[in-house]
């Protein structure tokens, strides 16, 4: 519950050491600096803070003249514990924790107790303000929790209002933890976040996005891509550095262990973290195809049945219970889609939103009847939208038996084919029906299974863990594709003609 709602989840060391040491790369000469971690756990940042700023002074004082050449590391290290940390934490044992690990004697304590105190940061900017004296902070560093939509009650969401401008629908918490710790920097401040990958691809983080390339330049982003930074908790981040004042031309992005420097601006409202040649991709498809997608197909979803495991059935189910055939369709898992073809079905589905009189299908009805308790226990069956027979999702059959692309809305590559007999599926599959007859489904399948097409979906599609892409409807309605008038869809081979048609060598 702590790791959901909380976000608890602390930082491993290295990655820490990593933070700090990138952060404190041009320290202020005319005293020490005022450092906040406003979701501090049990301390990580603020000790390695120390420990490096401790060192650092002790090692190079002739630079630093507000340190005094006889200071000892001991009164280096209190100083810095007096006059730079500062932290914030919801839980108090959090707090405890962090003020037992810094301090080294009871003054010390005491004098912390003052500076790394309890609460919710979020509801207690002042408290913060104060903190820094009305100033700002010179460094905010963290890994604020994330904490998923689905996770903060209505009554609290209520309370983030005065976050409405970047914390909005399925935002992730850690939107509200980032606009925080850019409005509590100094004018010459830094900021450096662990933080959700959500902030640099999701829908919902637009608007984060813009606050954070309106207020502060990125100086430079790690991407861990798909690798999980946490053990055990299937999260992706990134580390997200920002200066308040620095002028940054171009982004350093780290990432794959390599290290290249790009423009950091949305496309597809996405911050594409690729080298710019490959952002090229995307410009060139984009200006030389005169559709997207959206344009051109209607994307519908599978069915949701509500218990698969009594709608979903096999031939010899259907024999043995002589299931009433006209209920019965075609029904493929996700697996079974590849690029270009649908294997074989070797189940069906009871299509059962058709039974409008239960007498009128009598071994169908009892068939399901045996799994009448649990169904009746679905949400749509008790608030009385559906009968106790429904499937919970039917959708409109009738779109299923149109021509249709059938795609799996995850996958490591591109895997889109076409369907003319009707095939129906869970909601982990969606289809594309046409709405623009200039196009066909034929051309449409060829370009998107393409390599080219391949490699220019991966450069803007949200990527989860497993390697596999989404492959959502909002992010497949942005791919733009040539219409036949511009580009020959016949031509023999298509990869070569298509790598020539955006210019590009095959
Ligand atoms: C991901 S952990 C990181 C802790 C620490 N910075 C680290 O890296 O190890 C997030 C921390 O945020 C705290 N937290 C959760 N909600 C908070 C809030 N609204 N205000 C302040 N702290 C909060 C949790 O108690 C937890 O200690």
């Amino acid at each position: 519950m702590e790791v959901k709602r909380r976000g608890v989840v602390y930082s491993p060391s290295e990655i820490a050491k990593k933070v700090i040491e990138d952060s404190f790369v041009d320290l202020r000469r005319d005293r020490y600096p005022k450092i906040i971690d406003f979701s501090c756990g049990e301390g990580i940042f603020l000790e390695l803070a120390t420990e490096f700023l401790t060192e650092k002074y002790y090692k190079d004082k002739e630079d630093y003249p507000f340190i005094s050449k006889n200071a000892g590391r001991e009164e280096i290290r209190r100083d810095i514990l007096k006059s730079s940390i500062y932290g914030m934490d919801i839980s108090p044992k959090a707090v405890d924790k962090t003020i037992s690990s810094l301090a080294r004697s009871e003054d010390e304590k005491i004098c912390l107790r003052d500076k790394i105190i309890e609460g919710d940061a979020l509801l207690n900017r002042h408290l913060l303000f104060d903190l820094s004296e009305n100033k700002g902070f010179d460094y905010v560093l963290g890994n604020p929790p994330y904490v998923g939509h689905k996770n903060v009650d209505s009554a609290y969401r209520e309370k983030l209002k005065g976050y409405g401008d970047v914390y909005y629908d399925k935002g992730d918490l850690s939107f509200c933890f980032l606009k925080l710790g850019i409005d509590l920097l100094a004018k010459d401040g830094r900021l450096a976040f662990i933080i959700s990958r959500a902030v640099v691809d999701s829908i919902n983080g637009v608007r984060i996005r813009d606050y954070v390339q309106k207020e502060s330049h990125i100086e430079k982003i790690i991407d861990f891509d798909t690798k999980k930074v946490f053990e055990g908790i299937s999260v992706l981040s990134v580390i997200l550095f920002l200066s308040k004042a620095k002028e940054v031309k171009k982004t350093q992005v780290v990432k794959d262990g390599e290290v290249f420097y790009t423009n950091i601006f949305p496309i597809k409202n996405k911050w594409i973290l690729r080298k710019e040649e490959e952002i090229g991709l995307i410009k060139k498809i984009e200006q030389v195809s005169d559709y997207k997608l959206s344009d051109v197909v209607d994307f519908h979803q599978g069915i949701i049945t509500g218990l698969d495991k009594i709608f979903v059935v096999s031939q010899d189910d259907i024999e043995k219970h002589k299931i009433e055939e006209e209920l019965i369709f075609p029904w493929v898992k996700n697996s079974q889609i590849k690029a270009f073809e649908v294997e074989e079905p070797s189940q069906f589905l009871i299509y059962s939103n058709l039974i409008e009189d239960e007498k009128d299908y009598p071994n169908a009805v009892k068939y399901i009847s045996k799994e009448r308790s649990r169904l009746e226990k679905r949400r749509e069956c008790r608030l009385g939208s559906r009968k106790w027979y429904e499937l919970q999702w039917g959708r409109d059959l009738s779109l299923f038996q149109l021509e249709k692309i059938v795609f799996p809305y995850k996958a490591e590559k591109n895997r889109f084919a076409i369907d003319k007999s009707g095939l129906l599926f869970s909601a982990d599959v969606y289809f594309m029906t046409l709405k623009d007859k200039n196009f066909t489904l034929e051309n449409i399948v060829k370009i998107l299974n393409s390599e080219l097409y391949n490699k220019y979906y991966r450069l803007f599609a949200k990527k989860g863990v497993n390697d596999q892409y989404d492959y959502y409807p909002n992010s497949l309605q942005g791919v733009y594709v040539p219409s036949a008038k511009k580009f020959n869809y016949r031509a023999e081979d298509f990869e070569k003609e298509l790598n020539k048609f955006f210019y590009m060598v095959s």
